[in-house]
């Protein structure tokens, strides 16, 4: 690499590193201290957690382990390490309080600043091109995720605004399209700042396939629910039907009916369910089973893939489905600009050569695929960020949500989480074999 492209990334670096903080700093500050104290869903920690977790795991990579400096309060470690506490144990731990929490990540951070300035982008593997850094402004924006969906799950009242995404003329393009069969790339072992876990490029045998051009709206999915899919066990696993009977599961979470129409509580404010949106807050077991009752089925997370990411006119691999330049306003809802996502058929600038849309932003889409290593696999930097999760238990979602910044977002970023989950900004698409 030149050095002016490693000025680049460390401006690059830089950039992020303030974002992901801008961003903390609101989603810590909009609410009072009792608000970032107390646990508001045992599926999640108090905000306060999140806050100095991510001052802790920056001070680990960035100042212990790439600079060599001691530990800044070492007794502090346990506390924030997710593995030694699950999330309903958290706010019974002596976590620092919200003024301590703060001061202690900006003291991180203030230390970061020179170690970002003396730090070689070459050299070693961890640094190669401000990968650590990279590393450590995406785990701080999944954090921001994260506490973005502590705040939607926090009653009371609203708490943050932001504009709506522009209304959009009615997307009247086809409902799907045919991704022609055959190999493409999947993974990559080009892009800098990619984790372990979408590593390494490979080659991957795709058979033909259709896939929607949209995410499945809020108006389809109500269909399925008018027509009694909740009611019909012949569209869900036997897991999945299990699971919806025991926990009482006959809608997507923070909707109530209304006599004839649906509520939904979003942010603290409710509101009518919104039928061209994109739908969110359904589980993977509820995006199957709507696939089923529509006579369709879930993408695999390579189909997904090669939708989002092959350019049939050069048989290559593009970042993004929009091409190989960095996500900007127009090309996809993301980084939390707007809290919703945005009518389906929006983000024009943004489609797939093959027309397909928002594949990148407004929400994460649920694949039929378990999380597995990719043939070649290594973990780096360290096993618990991807390894220890990869089994039959996760199921993986793709393209990122609003919620997510750029950052931690690209055609080959890869989530997981269990198929009950649903506070999470998780929607779908369908897809059926094509014609061999
Ligand atoms: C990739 C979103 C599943 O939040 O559990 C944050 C990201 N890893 N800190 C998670 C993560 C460590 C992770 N997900
Ligand atoms: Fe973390």
């Amino acid at each position: 690499m030149t050095a002016p492209e490693e000025d680049k990334l460390r401006e690059q670096a830089l950039a992020t590193l303030t974002t992901a903080r801008d961003r903390t700093t609101l989603l810590t500050s909009c609410v009072e201290d009792p608000d970032l104290t107390a646990q508001h869903s045992p599926l999640m920690s108090p905000l306060v957690w999140d806050l100095a977790h991510i001052g802790n795991q920056e001070e680990q990579w960035l100042l212990r382990t790439v600079a060599g400096r001691e530990a800044m309060r070492p007794e502090i470690d346990g506390l924030y390490d997710a593995f030694e506490h699950p999330r309903a144990e958290r706010p019974s731990l002596p976590l620092l309080p919200p003024d301590e929490a703060r001061r202690y990540a900006s003291e991180v951070r203030g230390r970061v600043m020179d170690v970002l300035e003396s730090t070689a982008f070459h050299g070693t593997r961890l640094t190669e091109a401000g990968f650590a850094f990279g590393m450590i402004a995406q785990h701080e924006q999944q954090h921001d995720e994260t506490m973005l969906i502590t705040h939607q799950l926090r009653k009371g009242p609203q708490a943050l605004t932001a504009p709506d995404p522009d209304p959009v003329p009615l997307f009247t393009g086809p409902a799907e399209v045919l991704v022609p069969g055959g190999p493409f790339t999947m993974g990559t072992s080009t892009e800098p700042w990619a984790l372990d876990n979408e590593r390494p490029a490979h080659r991957r045998e795709v058979a033909p396939f259709y896939i929607d051009t949209t995410p499945v709206t809020n108006g389809a999915y109500q269909a399925f629910i008018e027509d009694g899919g909740y009611d019909a066990p012949r569209w869900w696993t036997s897991e999945g039907w299990a699971h919806i009977r025991k926990n009482s599961v006959t809608a997507p979470l923070y909707w109530n009916r209304d006599g004839k129409q649906w509520l939904r509580r979003r942010f603290g404010v409710t509101e009518v369910v919104p039928p061209d949106e994109p739908v969110l807050h359904v589980c993977w077991y509820e995006a199957d089973a709507y696939a089923r009752w529509a006579g369709r089925r879930l993408p695999t997370e390579a189909e997904w893939e090669k939708a989002a990411r092959h350019d049939p006119a050069g048989d290559r691999s593009m970042r993004y489905p929009w091409g190989d330049a960095d996500p900007a306003p127009e090309h996809a809802n993301l980084g939390q600009r707007h809290l919703r996502p945005a009518p389906a058929g929006s983000y024009p600038e943004g489609e797939s050569p093959l027309g397909v849309r928002q594949l990148i932003g407004d929400v994460w889409e649920w694949t039929a695929s378990d999380f597995l290593p990719y043939p070649g696999f290594q973990a780096f930097p360290y096993k618990e960020y991807s390894e220890v999760f990869f089994g039959p238990e996760y199921k993986v979602l793709r393209g990122g949500a609003f919620a997510v910044d750029a950052v931690a977002c690209r055609g080959t970023f890869r989530n997981w989480d269990y198929p009950i989950r649903r506070q999470i900004f998780s929607g779908f698409r369908t897809a059926r074999s094509g014609d061999v």
